[in-house]
């Protein structure tokens, strides 16, 4: 095995997706240029500051030095590069379909910038309609046609699978690597650029080491529609894992089961798997919710029903709904109660609040005329953003404190509702809380503590499910 071969890389977006991957590939030895049309993020980003709040990704990013450098040209950025990655956005329209007038607007600028003669692969990472990578390769064959360029352009569809919080674990250490072109030639080419993923030849970044027993992910090679597939697909499965162990969750609490020893038990058959086993209030980020409601609208263009997945939806939102009614019987009615929300991101690890069941749980709450505090250790700024806009039926302003510190949210409340499972939620002195609080309420969404705990330190626990 000859030493890595140094490819020239064009990143077009650089969101949780393509900053991650760019940084991932710059660390691997390939030049790497990220395109935002965002100055703010640029200026940003050139000053070796992550405009994103992701584990390592400021460290990583501090460290490439010339590898990775950013532009808001990307015709000019084009032209000498090998691969071109489109990682921008596909926002959901009103139906549910992703919309991809991001992404053929990237493609119609990367073939404005091509040069004669050259070959290129684009490769296309965001999550797009199935079919997509059929209309970008049109769109750009028209430009490179009216400009009378002669280009070789192979396209590839390359999805990703990164969580946000552990993107460049994810990016590093992958499960599997999948690429879907027509020709053999693309295929090769993305293969080269991951190939010391695909191979472990990479040292480790310091701070993110090897796991043991990790060996080297399998390339799983097929048509474009079917890599398109995988991934809504992989993401609906994990969507609906999730919402089944909610469904069985709310049963349990009827007959007085506790889910999290169903979970157990059902998980070490290894046919199902313990992992996305945990009940909750359900779902949110920016993938499965959206990937969910994507899949379903290809389905409508065939008039082909997806039950399954849209009962997963039903479910996820119930659970939010079912968090507000523990609520209103443990307190006799919301309306006028104080209820601090502890954690607003949608998940532990992430300061993003897209779809945060948090944020759901607080409109049901305020919509029930409730007052609402938050608390969360990163995501207090995005949670303000976010609910800014936000007005009652009859146009009233909503009022959400938003407060620093989870003793703060306690002090004279009447419930507190934990909705993110921050770890440092773990170490709150629950004795503390419980004495500061006017009714000790505690409604555990992500059945964070231990239930005796909670009691013992004076509160009335509802978990989900247990
Ligand atoms: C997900 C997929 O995991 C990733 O592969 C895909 O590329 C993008 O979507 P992400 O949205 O970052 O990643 O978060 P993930 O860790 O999968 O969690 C998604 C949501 O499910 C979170 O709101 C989380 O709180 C919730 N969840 C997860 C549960 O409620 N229970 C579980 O057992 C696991």
């Amino acid at each position: 095995m000859g030493p890595m071969e140094s490819m020239k890389v064009v990143v077009v977006g650089t969101g949780y997706v393509g900053l991650t991957t760019g940084v991932t590939l710059a660390y691997l030895g390939h030049r790497v240029i990220g395109v935002d049309k965002d100055p703010e993020k640029l200026k940003r980003l050139r000053a070796g500051k992550s405009p994103i709040h992701e584990a390592g990704v400021q460290e990583l990013l501090a460290s490439l030095g010339e590898r990775l450098a950013f532009t808001g040209r990307l015709s000019e950025a084009v032209g000498q590069a090998d691969v071109i990655l489109i990682a921008v956005g596909t926002p959901s329209k009103q139906n549910g379909e992703a919309d991809t007038r991001y992404v053929e607007a990237a493609a119609r600028e990367v073939a404005e910038g091509l040069l004669p003669g050259r070959a290129y692969c684009l490769v296309i990472k965001s999550t797009v309609p199935i079919g997509a990578n059929r209309r970008v390769a049109h769109v750009m064959e028209r430009i490179l046609t009216e400009r009378g360029v002669k280009a070789e352009v192979r396209i590839a569809s390359n999805p990703e699978f990164l969580r946000e919080g552990m993107a460049l674990y994810d990016s590093f250490y992958p499960d599997r690597i999948v690429v879907g072109a027509l020709d053999a030639e693309a295929v090769e080419t993305v293969r080269r650029l991951y190939r010391p993923i695909l191979e472990q030849t990479f040292e480790p970044p310091a701070f993110l080491p090897r796991p043991g027993g990790y060996g080297p992910p399998p390339l799983i090679t097929t048509d474009p529609t079917s890599a398109e597939m995988i991934k809504y697909a992989a993401n609906a499965f994990l969507a609906l894992k999730i919402s089944f162990i909610n469904e069985i969750a709310g049963l349990c609490e009827k007959v007085g089961a506790d889910v999290t020893e169903v979970a157990r038990g059902i998980g070490l058959d290894s046919r199902i798997g313990a992992r996305f086993l945990k009940a909750g209030l359900g779902w949110g980020g920016s993938c499965f919710p959206k990937d969910t409601a994507a899949l379903i609208a290809v389905g409508q263009e065939y008039s082909y029903e997806l039950p399954i997945v849209e009962a997963a939806r039903t479910v996820n939102s119930r659970q939010r709904q079912r968090a507000v009614e523990k609520l209103q019987v443990a307190l006799k009615g919301v309306r006028g109660r104080t209820i601090g929300i502890l954690g607003l991101a949608f998940k532990p690890g992430t300061d993003d609040v897209r779809e945060s069941p948090a944020l759901d749980v607080i409109r049901l709450l305020l919509e029930r005329g409730a007052h609402v505090r938050a608390h969360d250790p990163v995501a207090l700024a995005n949670a303000r953003a976010a609910l800014a806009d936000m007005h009652g039926v009859s146009g009233e302003e909503w009022e959400v404190e938003f407060l620093e510190d989870p003793y703060q949210l306690a002090d004279g409340a009447d419930a507190l509702v934990l909705a993110t499972e921050w770890g440092e939620y773990r170490n709150l002195n629950l004795e503390r809380l419980a004495r500061l609080m006017r009714t000790p309420v505690f409604v555990d969404g992500r059945n964070l503590f231990a239930p005796e705990a909670v009691r013992r330190a004076g509160f009335t626990y509802l978990g989900v499910g247990r």
